[in-house]
């Protein structure tokens, strides 16, 4: 119930009680953050092994001063491999915070991963009794028998992976990153994660030259690369994202290259480690339309070339219907419909996402002004306990002042969290 005489105002003492209880509540999640050599606590298994990546009941909070803000709240889904997901949403529903936590790089103490599930389907590193990878070495005969292969210095040769770092031994596994300590989330952040910022000057350094920069990803992540080939990895990389003349590129400076280079340049260095999923958080919304397209052309060319998945964040639906496979459609922390790319485009359900398809402008649509869908998502310190969209929706009925409606399966690949639809009904 809300409080009569509750003002916007948080007094002196509401203040500190808040603060105390953030720490007290952020404390522990600190704490298990730091946890050494519990592998077992995060080695999990899929649900569907044709998934690299399950969200289940997602909570990611934020605890601030005014109060928590449940930016991800209870978020299900997953990105099957070798596939596009698209998350849409307006701004605030919890999209970066979704991909952020995906990543591990919710910003802590006050940002705080607080239950559910993140697995993801790993090429771990076999580790020894004292925790360290076990190498893999380049083998010659001797005297008719096989012995590891030594260099002038008597040192151990590697034998090199397919990116020209040292071979170690691996295993396939599945680990929820959700429960995974920081240290041993380093190994999977920027190898087989990798992310592509909406705005790319923030994201690379003026000072350093574009080879230097994607040089040095590759030093970070690709163990043993020698420089040279850092070198002709990071060329390639060039070449590979439509960039004409890489070499000069590679010499070059940030304020020396367009937008659209720059994302190119984004883009190559996101595939510098091979990695199986590919984070796209709003890659062409600070591009103009036709650079946009040749990057979103170049997203699609690439996911076939690497044979791996991208999960493209946006808030633009012409982006998704372009892109993705599947459909992911959040609002206020929460998914409130997904379904296949058709399903969502050909059969929307919730009058939230048929409002963002209205609010699309079309050149053919004799459209004279745009559609605003009305009202403000509710205060995220203070959700209603009844439908998030209710006090915005033209569609409301009685049913809808109850308590929250849950996602049900209209068909086998679409859902929706809405109280005009029932399991396996997608006509309201
Ligand atoms: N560091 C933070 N501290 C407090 N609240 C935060 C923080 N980062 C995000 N939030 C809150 O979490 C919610 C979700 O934010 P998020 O950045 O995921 O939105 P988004 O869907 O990516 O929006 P946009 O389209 O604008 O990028 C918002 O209500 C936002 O205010
Ligand atoms: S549950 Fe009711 S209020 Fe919520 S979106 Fe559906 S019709 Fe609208
Ligand atoms: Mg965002």
């Amino acid at each position: 119930m809300a409080d009569k005489n509750k003002s916007h105002y948080i007094t002196a003492k509401e203040l500190r009680r808040i603060a105390k209880e953030n720490i007290n509540a952020t404390k522990a999640f600190e704490k298990r953050k730091k946890r050494k050599n519990v592998e077992s606590e995060y080695v999990t298994q899929m649900k569907d092994p044709a998934n690299i990546v399950e969200f289940e009941d997602l909570h990611t909070y934020f605890y601030t001063d005014a109060g928590v803000v449940k930016a991800v709240n209870g978020v299900s889904f997953s990105i099957p491999a070798g596939s596009t997901v698209g998350v849409v949403g307006e701004s605030g529903c919890g999209k970066s915070v979704t991909s952020l936590s995906l990543m591990q790089l919710v910003q802590g103490p006050t940002g705080q991963i607080v239950s559910g599930s993140i697995r993801f389907r790993t090429k771990a590193f076999r580790r020894d009794e004292k925790g360290n990878k076990i190498p893999v070495y380049e083998m010659t005969e001797e005297n008719g028998e096989l012995v590891v292969k030594k260099d002038a210095k008597g040192k151990p040769v590697h034998k090199k992976n397919e990116l020209g770092g040292n071979l170690y031994e691996t295993d396939e596994k599945v680990y929820d990153i959700a429960k995974m300590p920081t240290e041993a989330m380093r190994s999977i952040r920027g190898r087989e994660i990798s992310m592509i910022f909406q705005e790319p000057m923030t994201s690379l350094n003026p000072v350093f030259t574009i080879g230097n920069q994607l040089n040095e990803v590759a030093f970070l992540h690709i163990e043993g690369i020698s420089k040279q080939d850092a070198k002709a990895r990071s060329i390639e990389m060039l070449k590979l994202v439509g960039i004409a003349d890489p070499e000069g590129v590679y010499k070059k400076y940030p304020h020396e290259l367009s937008g659209g280079m720059r994302q190119r340049v984004m883009i190559a260095m996101s595939l510098l480690c091979n990695p199986r999923l590919i984070i796209a958080d709003e890659p062409t919304t600070a591009l103009d339309v036709t650079i946009q397209a040749q990057i979103l052309d170049l997203l699609r060319d690439i996911k076939g070339k690497i044979n791996g998945s991208i999960m493209l964040i946006t808030h633009d639906l012409g982006v998704v219907a372009e892109m993705a496979d599947f459909v992911v459609v959040m609002y206020a922390g929460k998914i409130i419909e997904m379904g296949t790319a058709e399903d969502i485009f050909d059969n929307p359900l919730h009058p939230y996402t048929i409002g963002l398809q209205k609010s699309k402008p079309t050149v053919d649509g004799e459209v004279e002004s745009l559609y605003c869908i009305p009202g403000f998502v509710p205060n995220p310190i203070d959700m209603p306990d009844y439908c998030y969209f209710r006090d915005r929706c033209e569609k409301c009925k009685k049913e809808c002042a109850g308590e929250y409606p849950r996602l049900v399966k209209v068909s086998d690949t679409h859902s929706v969290s809405c109280y005009l639809y029932k399991e396996g009904n997608a006509n309201d």
